[in-house]
Order: structure tokens, then C-alpha cells, then sequence
């Protein structure tokens, strides 16, 4: 007969229905290794403090290792009737150690068993973020210092605003990684903190050790038995770090759908990172980057689903929290698979500088001349007023401004008859820059250099 964990006080064993909507096993069994993780933890305390013997402690260790080698190996096997993964655990633990393997759960409970595990993967999905996020940065600096001199339009309102230099377009996007990798770097830190000791809610009446455990574990202790087995806040900040930079991706994704579509022209992804068409032999379609949209979605009911999860419930464990999880796996799993793509999908991108340089020249140099009227103390509506009364002069005409003769710029304003004709181009527009962060180029290799000292810290 399959009694459970706490099956003492039952007189019949759980209806099949009931197992079936109680049981984590089927997805919390990923949590095996930390799960093994703070056993050894756990037991190794309890022999320091004498709780059980040395040779017990030891005992328990080594059965398991053992265990933990048969989940690295692909070897573990469970049942529902196992219930989650620490009572897995537990009963595999017993099959290789015998009696002793009863002793482990002392002065400890699920509640803090669990929420430990989930501290532990989290502290660990972090650090795998935070270092495939570093990956992604040193691509973006690299493929922006191999294409120094490749200008681009710059938008707002998706309309041709301004020139600016690829390299800076591609370390705006470095920037916006980095400020995600402190906010995966925060939540690391967040989840660095063992619960372990709070045993159900209120602690132990054994003489349990939770800061040697803390510390063989690598992390701080709990402060309150409490608020340790309820708060997921952990867990919380690692959704929201996954979902502002599934948001950041998606961006950038759409970015590169248009990129690649004919109408832009402007890059081309490697063959290895598109995708064909069953139908239309000719299409060549940037999958990856539409799943970067679309998996902001999840990314951000992720975070959504535990925060409702969270909402009202009182202190103190309740099955709910159960619930946690899966959130959790799932928006690491995206952030990791997005993240392992990109590095290598934007190395291996083609650009195309001329539909580039052609879309950051004509109208979208007109500040240019506004900006030289000013700079000549032209009060900067009034020179706004006479660009744009060029600008639709150059439409009527169908011309370029770089078309119009000095005598037709000269009538537009006086000033104008002074304009050098090379800011009117995008590499003269960019270069012309001045002030910080901006996109020329002394301001790009200032930016470039610090990236890389950046990355070299890391
Ligand atoms: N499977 C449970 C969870 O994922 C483990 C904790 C169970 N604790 C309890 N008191 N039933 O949250």
C-alpha cells in the first residue's frame, strides 16, 4: 500500500483525482538537484549540531550524492504517488540508505524545504541569465565595431528623423541589456537567502544551526521564521527582470522583422537563423525575432500569474504556493532560449549600408540646416519655419534638399547662402554632433571603449 508522507492520521489512501491535482512531481521533479543541494546542507548541519551522529550525517550525504547522481544521469525515477520531488527524494534516499533516511526531515518541513529549492534554482537561473545577457552585449559591441561607418536613418514615429550611426543605434540597445543584466544581478541577490530553520512557520525545537546551513549553502540566513516559508518576493523580482527584458527583445525584434522585410532592405539574417514558407518557395522568414515578440507575452503573464497567486493569501503556507513554479521555469526557459540564439543570429546578419545610407539622407537632414541657422543666432522657430518652407518647396518640386542651389537656399534664408554643403550629407549630419552620448563618431568610440571595459569586468 502507497500511504504518503503524512498518511498517519488518514484512514484511506488519496482518491486518484485528488493525487492527481495535489501532486507538483510531474514539474517540480526539475528541482531535484537543489532539492539534493540543501539535503546536504541540511544533513551535514544536523551532524555538526549533533542532532544526528556523525556516522548518520555521513550516511545520509553519500546516499545523497548518490541520488543525485542517478538525476544527473537521467536515472530518477517517481510516481504520483511520490507526491513532489522532496518526498521523491526522501523515498529514494531510504531504497539506498535504509532507516536512517527518516532521520533527514528533522527540524525541518516542506514549507521551508520548498521554498529553499525555488531560492536555489532562481539564484542559479540569475547567474545563467546574467552571463548569456554579457554574451549578447559582447555581440552587440562586437558587430557595432565592424560596422563603424554605416549610418542609418534614426525614427521617431517610424518617420525618417535624423541620421545616426549603426554603431550607436546597436549600443543603445547594449544599454538597454545592461541596465537588465543589474536587474538579474538584483535578483540573484535576492534570492541568495536560506529559509531554511523556519521548519512549518514558527522554527524548531531542535538545536538546529540555519546560518552554518545559510553558509554551507553559500547564502545569508533567514531573519524570520514567517516571513521565510510565505514571501516569494524572489521569485517575484526574477519574473519581473524576465519580463522588462522579454519587453526589451520583443523590441528589438520588431526591429528586425522590419529590417529584413523588402520594404526596408536593410539587413539579411543568415540562412542557419530563418525560416522557409510550405507553400512559398521564395520566403525566407526572421522566426526567431517574431518569437522575441511573441514571447513578451508569456514573459509578462509569468510575472502576472504569480503576482495574483501572491494577492491575499495570509502568511503562513498555503497550497497556492504550489503554483509558483511553473511561472518560473517557464519564463527562464524562454529568456535563456532567446538569449542563447541571439549572440550568434546577430554576428551572422548581413547588413545592406546603401538602402541604409539612401533612407538617412534627403529630408532627414533638414535639421541640419535649421540647427545652422540657429547656431548663426537665427532665433530657432524662425529658422524652423524657413527649413520647412524649403522642405515643401523641395516636395512641390519633387527634388532633394541636397538638390537645391545655393541661390534657392539663400532665398529660403540669407544665412543659408553660407551653408557647407557636406553637413547636408548623413556622414557630415552625424559628425556634427556634439553633445554627450550623441551619435558622432568620437562620441561612438567613446561609447565603444566603455562597453568594452564594461564587458572585461564581467
Ligand atoms: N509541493 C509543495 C509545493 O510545491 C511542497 C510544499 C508542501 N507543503 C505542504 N505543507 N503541503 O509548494
Amino acid at each position: 500500500e502507497n500511504r504518503p508522507l503524512w498518511g498517519g492520521r488518514f484512514g484511506s489512501t488519496p482518491a486518484e483525482a485528488f493525487e492527481r491535482i495535489n501532486a507538483s512531481i510531474p514539474f517540480d521533479v526539475r528541482l531535484a538537484p537543489f532539492d539534493i543541494e540543501g539535503s546536504i546542507a541540511h544533513a551535514t548541519m544536523l551532524g555538526e549540531c549533533g542532532i544526528v551522529s556523525g556516522e548518520e550525517a555521513d550516511r545520509l550525504v553519500r546516499g545523497l550524492r548518490e541520488v543525485l547522481r542517478e538525476v544527473e544521469a537521467g536515472e530518477f525515477g517517481w510516481t504520483l504517488s511520490d507526491e513532489d520531488v522532496h518526498t521523491a527524494v526522501e523515498r529514494r534516499l531510504g531504497e539506498h540508505v535504509g532507516a536512517v533516511a527518516a532521520k533527514l526531515h528533522t527540524g525541518r518541513s516542506r514549507n521551508d524545504q520548498v521554498a529553499l529549492d525555488l531560492h536555489l534554482f532562481c539564484r542559479d537561473a540569475a547567474g545563467r541569465i546574467s552571463a548569456a545577457l554579457v554574451e549578447a552585449m559582447d555581440a552587440l559591441v562586437e558587430v557595432a565595431e565592424a560596422n563603424r561607418t554605416v549610418v542609418l536613418p534614426g525614427y521617431t514615429h517610424l518617420q525618417r528623423a535624423q541620421p545616426l550611426l549603426l554603431a550607436h543605434h546597436l549600443l543603445a540597445h547594449f544599454e538597454t541589456l545592461r541596465r537588465d543584466l543589474r536587474r538579474f544581478e538584483a535578483a540573484r541577490e535576492a534570492a541568495n537567502r536560506s529559509p531554511l530553520g523556519a521548519a512549518a512557520l514558527g522554527g524548531t525545537p531542535h538545536p538546529v544551526d540555519p546560518a552554518r546551513t545559510a553558509e554551507l549553502l553559500g547564502m545569508e540566513p533567514l531573519v524570520n521564521s514567517l516571513d521565510a516559508v510565505s514571501e516569494r518576493d524572489f521569485a517575484l523580482d526574477l519574473l519581473y527582470a524576465c519580463a522588462v527584458l522579454g519587453v526589451h527583445l520583443s523590441r528589438l525584434g520588431e526591429e528586425w522583422v522590419l529590417w529584413t522585410s523588402a520594404e526596408f532592405g536593410f539587413a539579411t539574417l543568415a540562412d542557419a537563423f530563418s525560416s522557409g514558407s510550405s507553400i512559398m518557395p521564395q520566403k525566407k522568414n526572421p522566426d526567431a525575432y517574431e518569437l522575441f515578440r511573441g514571447k513578451a507575452g508569456r514573459l509578462t503573464g509569468n510575472l502576472t500569474s504569480l503576482l495574483v497567486t501572491l494577492k491575499g493569501l495570509p502568511p503562513g503556507y498555503s497550497k497556492d504556493l504550489q503554483e509558483d513554479k511553473e511561472p518560473v521555469f517557464d519564463s527562464v526557459d524562454a529568456v535563456l532560449a532567446m538569449l542563447a540564439v541571439f549572440p550568434e543570429m546577430l554576428r551572422s546578419a548581413t547588413f545592406h549600408p546603401e538602402p541604409m545610407r539612401e533612407g538617412a539622407g534627403g529630408f532627414a537632414l533638414a535639421t541640419e540646416l535649421a540647427d545652422f541657422l540657429a547656431k548663426r543666432g537665427v532665433p530657432f522657430r524662425e529658422a524652423h519655419h524657413a527649413v520647412g518652407r524649403l522642405v515643401r518647396r523641395c516636395e512641390e518640386l519633387g527634388v532633394e534638399l541636397e538638390d537645391l542651389l545655393e541661390s534657392e537656399l539663400a532665398g529660403a534664408h540669407p544665412e543659408l547662402s553660407e551653408f557647407p554643403k557636406d553637413l547636408l550629407t548623413p556622414e557630415g549630419s552625424v559628425a556634427n554632433k556634439r553633445s554627450l552620448g550623441s551619435t558622432s563618431p568620437e562620441s561612438v568610440e567613446r561609447q565603444l571603449a566603455a562597453a568594452r571595459a564594461f564587458l572585461d569586468t564581467r
